[in-house]
């Protein structure tokens, strides 16, 4: 993962927070395939950040690394968008969009909890917007844009409250990968 540009880590303000800065929407990919190839059944990833931030182009990424080949476009119109293995892949991808949900209580009502707990990845987009329903283990991503002359550059914030070792491990494996050749 060499063109991932890692000169902007940090260690974040606090130790559960990790940042890194996308140059590229490629690069954003990337970085989704690494979190795809790290994931574990039933993880939960929430995604938050305007329209157009990148939380879709993460997921495609993310769906990359789980190794499934099918098309991933923003489930914007349906909710949820199931992206089984029947033909690749090493778990099923349930994929989000919280936008037309009210709150948590939808989410529940529209049984969608059922899904977390289906041996999976889950990913929603617009995390925040039912934050009540996502598990003690969510890992927390956050994307904005940086500034108006960089229209390619996204700001990522990552935290993972209920799990910080594995945010760790996450931070360790991108930094090997971005070492050169
Ligand atoms: N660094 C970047 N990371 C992700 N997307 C980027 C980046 N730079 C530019 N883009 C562009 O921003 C848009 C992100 O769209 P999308 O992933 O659908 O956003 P969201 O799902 O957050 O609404 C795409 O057109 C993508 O090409
Ligand atoms: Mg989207």
């Amino acid at each position: 993962m060499s063109e991932i540009n890692s000169k902007n880590n940090n260690t974040g303000k606090s130790p559960h927070e990790w940042f890194w800065l996308s140059e590229s929407s490629e690069q954003t990919e990337k970085f989704g395939f690494l979190l795809g190839k790290l994931a574990k059944a039933n993880d939960v990833i929430s995604l938050d950040g305007d329209l157009g931030a990148g939380k879709t182009a993460l997921t495609r990424g993310i769906a990359g690394g789980l190794g499934l080949t099918g098309y991933v476009n923003s489930p914007t119109f349906t909710i949820l968008m199931e992206h089984r293995t029947d033909k690749s892949g090493r778990m099923p991808l349930f994929h989000f969009d919280a936008y037309r949900l009210a709150d948590a209580e939808a989410f529940y009502e529209g049984g969608f909890d059922e899904y977390l707990g289906m041996g999976g990845l889950t990913v929603i987009e617009w995390g925040e917007l039912i934050a009540d329903a996502l598990p003690e283990l969510t890992l927390y991503i956050r994307i904005e844009r940086t500034d108006y002359d960089k229209p390619d550059q996204r700001k990522f914030s990552l935290s993972w409250p209920g799990c910080p070792e594995r945010l760790t491990r996450v931070k360790e494996k991108f930094e090997d990968e971005s070492i050169g050749c």
